[in-house]
């Protein structure tokens, strides 16, 4: 045989296997505990790219600086000897002593892995916070479109309804207690299967779910919130003005099951500004906000004792401020953003690239 048609044959064949699959069985092998998330590049490409953008990804001392000044912190104040934070930060690493932390750098790499939250099987509630009970099967992923997809290359069990009522975020979500006895932070939780944090977080976008078989849309992967397309939950949040007389009122309504913010770095901001023509005539600001601290004065989440002070938005609540102005023959513009970092926080731990305001939603309002 002419060496080049040789050569023909073997690439077609090893090309043959690559799309029947075969050949993928040694790429897919899993070593350690988790596959790796390179493991599902290949078929899961759109997922993928979203994903990468993702605070999932995104969740370590590595990859979020906010994580690492935190963290920073903590490990000073308490002479930490264990990355306490990674069991929801890096929870496909098995050891958190801090001495081994270059043994499992990979692990540590891996974030909030695909294969970690694909395998979560049940939530364990407690009080300090909740567990997440994994799977015991490698190689098992659990999904949720119906019963007829499956996939030659992995097993997926489609009829766990955690992966779809949004129990399966509360794991890490729910809520988190100090030594104290104090919780910190807390995602209030009303998920059914028409509306939970999946519906909101994750929404069908364009794109196939897989390279394999085509699907016109797959669920959201890049877990839209204030660092990453927080514009696909601004329909989530309505901003009006109503006019009364001798003065009008801003009204905000999250219809969010939780509070608007959640992290105790944060804070919302309302900017209302009055205009006569071009004009600027007036402009209020208002700021909510949850604040922790001991003694009446605030302190680092480990220190704190209590709530100071909580003018943050409440889940479903509709927030209405008066403003003392007339706007007969005037333009009001109103807007609601928030700070990733508060600026006087963002200060502290030099995190000032954090302490821009992000307007999530704005409407004018003009009246004649
Ligand atoms: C060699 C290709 C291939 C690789 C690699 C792969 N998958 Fe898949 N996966 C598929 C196919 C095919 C489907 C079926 C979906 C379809 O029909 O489009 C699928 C479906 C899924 C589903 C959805 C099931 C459902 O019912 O909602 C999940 C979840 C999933 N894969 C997770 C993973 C994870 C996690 C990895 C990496 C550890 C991975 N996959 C790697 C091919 C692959
Ligand atoms: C029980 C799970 C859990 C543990 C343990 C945990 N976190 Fe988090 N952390 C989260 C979740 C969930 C979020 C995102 C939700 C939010 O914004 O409220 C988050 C967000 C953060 C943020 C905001 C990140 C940003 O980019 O704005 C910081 C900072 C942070 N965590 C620090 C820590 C530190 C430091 C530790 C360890 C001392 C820790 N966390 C332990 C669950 C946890
Ligand atoms: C009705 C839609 C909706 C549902 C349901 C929903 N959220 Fe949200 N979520 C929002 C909106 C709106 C925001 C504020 C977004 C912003 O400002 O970027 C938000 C913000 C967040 C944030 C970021 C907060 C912060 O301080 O950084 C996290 C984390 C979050 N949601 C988790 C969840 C979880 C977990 C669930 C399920 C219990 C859930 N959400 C259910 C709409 C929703
Ligand atoms: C934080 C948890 C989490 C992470 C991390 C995660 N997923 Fe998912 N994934 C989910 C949930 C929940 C669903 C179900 C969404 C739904 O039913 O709308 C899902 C759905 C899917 C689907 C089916 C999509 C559809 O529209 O039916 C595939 C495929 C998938 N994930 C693959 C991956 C891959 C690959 C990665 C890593 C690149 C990954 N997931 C990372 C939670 C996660
Ligand atoms: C293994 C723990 C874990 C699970 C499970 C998990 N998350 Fe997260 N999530 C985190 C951590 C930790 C962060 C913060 C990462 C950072 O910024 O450092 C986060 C961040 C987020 C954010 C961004 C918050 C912000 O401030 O913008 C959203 C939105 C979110 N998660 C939604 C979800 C949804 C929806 C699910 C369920 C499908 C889910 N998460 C499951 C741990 C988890």
């Amino acid at each position: 045989m002419r060496p080049i048609l040789l050569f023909f044959i073997i690439k077609s064949a090893i090309l043959a296997n690559i799309f029947a699959g075969s050949a993928t069985t040694k790429s897919m092998e899993i070593k350690g505990d988790f596959a790796k998330t390179k493991q599902c590049i290949r078929c899961h490409l759109d997922i993928y790219e979203e994903y990468k953008n993702s605070p999932h990804f995104k969740s370590t001392t590595k990859n979020d600086p906010i994580h690492k000044a935190v963290w920073e912190a903590y490990k000073s104040a308490k002479n930490a000897k264990k990355y306490v934070c990674g069991k929801c930060h890096t929870p496909t690493v098995k050891d958190l002593r801090l001495i081994n932390s270059q043994k499992y750098e990979e692990e540590y790499n891996e974030a909030i892995a695909c294969a970690y939250c694909h395998r979560i099987e049940a939530i364990k509630e407690h009080p300090k916070a909740n567990e997440n009970i994994i799977l015991d099967k490698k190689g098992v992923y659990y999904g949720t479109r119906n019963p007829q997809i499956r996939s030659e290359y992995h097993k997926i069990i489609n009829t766990n309804l955690i992966h779809k009522n949004g129990d399966t975020c509360m794991g890490c979500h729910s809520h988190k207690q100090n030594g104290n006895g104090f919780v910190v932070c807390k995602t209030d939780s009303n998920n059914t299967l028409e509306q939970n944090c999946i519906t909101c977080h994750m929404p069908q976008v364009e794109g196939s779910l897989s390279d394999r078989v085509n699907t016109p849309t797959h669920a959201f992967h890049g877990f839209a919130g204030v660092k990453n397309n927080p514009k696909m939950l601004a329909k989530y949040v309505d901003l009006k003005v109503i006019p009364k007389n001798g003065y009008f009122l801003v009204e905000i309504f999250n219809h969010a099951p939780h509070k608007l913010l959640l992290h105790p770095m944060r804070a919302a901001k309302l900017i209302v500004e009055i205009y006569k023509g071009e004009k600027l005539i007036k402009r209020v600001e208002q700021i909510f906000e949850r604040v922790i601290g001991k003694d009446g004065k605030p302190t680092p989440p480990w220190v704190a004792d209590s709530v100071i002070k909580d003018s943050m938005i409440k889940a479903k609540e509709k927030r209405v401020v008066k403003i003392d102005e007339d706007i007969k023959g005037k333009r009001v513009v109103a807007k609601i953003g928030y700070y990733i970092v508060k600026p006087a926080l963002a200060k502290k731990f030099n995190l000032e690239e954090f302490a821009k305001l992000t307007i999530l939603k704005e409407v004018e309002f003009k009246r004649d």
